[in-house]
This record gives structure tokens, C-alpha cells and sequence, in this order.
């Protein structure tokens, strides 16, 4: 099935890492520490839904034996076995995909569910993750925060960006538009590389408050064990905090973490 959105970061996945470089492993360290709390015993097997270009994969194969990856757009899956570092990669639709057997984790991140712009959508991925599911796995999601961003300063119209590296310098202009009674973010984003024609990127998300996420979750059949809107696991009134400059995609501070269990 075509991808709804256009990115030049899923046509080139090699440049995901170099826009939105993660030096200090954040999200890994925050998967490991919801393994300790949430787990009974560390993994044996954990699947990321959306898993991009797989690097999540790629971090936490060497300490899970059986690490998979599926994602909807076929160059990100061919970048991630191209990179020889671990991990079972598949080509899958979040809505439909069946593997054929589940796993101690299932973690959808960088706001992979927030492509599901439809109740329907949402609904049939989030079974999606329940099928891959055993009693005692663990789910961790992150999302677009609708209060960060509805209700909150989260939104800013235009965002601008600079990579410059030397495999690749550009400048990037994000434009958004919200629409509120739908509770969705569109993004425009322009490219400008440097000799070449501008490269034009389309995407939009859905936002999802907390109590709809946990609703949603719960038909489901899974228990939100916590949410929290950082990585570092600190009970707030998940209104999400702006405090960093945005980056190319100006989501920094916007998100919610979800931790859940099939019970
Ligand atoms: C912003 S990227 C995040 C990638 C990765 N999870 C990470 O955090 O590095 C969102 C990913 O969701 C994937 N995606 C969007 N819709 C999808 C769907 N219906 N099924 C599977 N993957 C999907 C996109 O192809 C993209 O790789």
C-alpha cells in the first residue's frame, strides 16, 4: 500500500540519523529503565512498530536476543538490513501486519501511531500491537500530545532548520496547520539542498490527548501501567514542556510516553 506522506528522510533513511541524531541513546536508556520497573525479567524479544530505519533496533539488539522491526515504507526496511547490525526486519502496515507470534515487548515510537489519523486506523493498530502481544508484554508507545499541542504552546506555524554535515547541508522550512475539530497537525516541509531542486515533504498526524490514549488502549485490552510526557519518567499534569529549541520537525517537548501491559 503507497504511504499516505512523502518524506525525503524515508527516501534517504541514511540522513534520518543526521537530522535527528540521538548521541546519548535516550530512547534506548528509557526502554531499558521500563524493562526493569515494568518487567518481571529483562526481555527476551521485542518488536518496533514503525521502526523507521531500525535504529532502535539496531541499539537494543545486543542486549535482546530476538529484536524485529517492520515499517510501511520499503527503503526504510532495506536501509535497516543494509546495516548488518542485528535484528529481523519486515515490510508491514501497522494496521494489518501479522507476524505470526508475539513478543515480551512491543514498543511503537516517533510518533509512528500518530500516522493513524482515523479512529479506525488507531483501532486496528492498536490490535495490531495486542495480536503481537502475551500476558505480561509490554507496550510503549510515544505519541503527538494534543494537550501540548491544542492547549498548550505547543504549536508553532513555521519552523526552521539547518543541517549541515558533510554528506549532506540543507535548510529546512516547516510550515503547519492545525485542524482543531479533527485534533490534526499537517506539515509542509521544504528542503533547499544546495544545487539541487527544493524537495518538498508531506505529512500529517493525528493528536491524541492522554485520556483518549488510555481509552483507546484499554479497548484494546491493555492496562496503562503510566504516561508521562518525558523520558525521565516525571510525574507531571502531562501538559508536555517546551523547553528545548524545535528541531527540523519541532516535536521536541510535544510528546507523550505511554507504558502498558496485556494483562
Ligand atoms: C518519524 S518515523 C519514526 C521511526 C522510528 N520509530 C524512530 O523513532 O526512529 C515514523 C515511522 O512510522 C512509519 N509508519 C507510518 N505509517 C505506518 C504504518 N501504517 N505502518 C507501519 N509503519 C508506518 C513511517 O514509515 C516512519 O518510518
Amino acid at each position: 500500500m503507497e504511504p499516505a506522506f512523502r518524506s525525503l528522510l524515508y527516501d534517504r533513511p541514511d540522513l534520518y540519523d543526521l537530522v535527528f541524531p540521538e548521541p546519548d541513546q535516550t530512547r534506548a536508556e528509557m526502554c531499558g529503565e521500563a524493562f526493569k520497573r515494568y518487567l518481571p525479567l529483562p526481555p527476551a524479544s521485542l518488536v518496533d512498530i514503525g521502526c523507521g530505519n531500525g535504529r532502535l533496533v539496531v541499539s537494543l539488539s545486543p542486549s535482546i536476543p530476538e529484536c524485529w522491526g517492520v515499517d510501511l515504507v520499503e527503503s526504510n526496511i532495506a536501509y535497516a538490513r543494509s546495516r548488518g547490525r542485528g535484528g529481523v526486519f519486515h515490510v508491514g502496515d501497522m494496521r494489518t501486519v501479522r507476524l505470526g507470534r508475539t513478543f515480551d515487548v512491543v514498543t511503537c515510537l516517533g510518533n509512528a501511531l500518530s500516522y493513524m489519523l482515523a479512529d479506525a486506523d488507531l483501532e486496528k493498530a492498536i490490535t495490531t500491537f495486542a495480536t503481537h502481544a502475551r500476558p505480561e508484554s509490554l507496550l510503549i508507545l510515544d505519541l503527538l500530545n494534543a494537550r501540548c499541542y491544542l492547549d498548550g504552546d505547543g504549536f508553532r506555524e513555521r519552523i526552521e532548520g539547518r543541517i549541515e554535515a558533510p554528506e549532506f547541508t540543507a535548510d529546512s522550512v516547516a510550515v503547519h496547520s492545525l485542524d482543531r475539530a479533527a485534533r490534526r497537525m499537517r506539515r509542509t516541509r521544504t528542503w533547499r539542498i544546495a544545487g539541487q531542486p527544493d524537495v518538498v515533504d508531506e505529512a500529517e498526524y493525528r493528536l491524541l490527548y492522554p485520556e483518549e490514549t488510555r481509552g483507546i488502549l484499554e479497548a484494546g485490552g491493555f492496562e496503562v501501567l503510566a504516561m508521562y510526557d518525558n523520558r525521565e519518567f516525571r510525574d507531571s499534569d502531562l501538559a508536555g514542556s517546551v523547553t528545548s529549541e524545535p528541531d527540523c520537525a519541532g516535536m521536541r517537548g510535544r510528546k507523550l510516553y505511554v507504558f502498558a501491559m496485556m494483562p
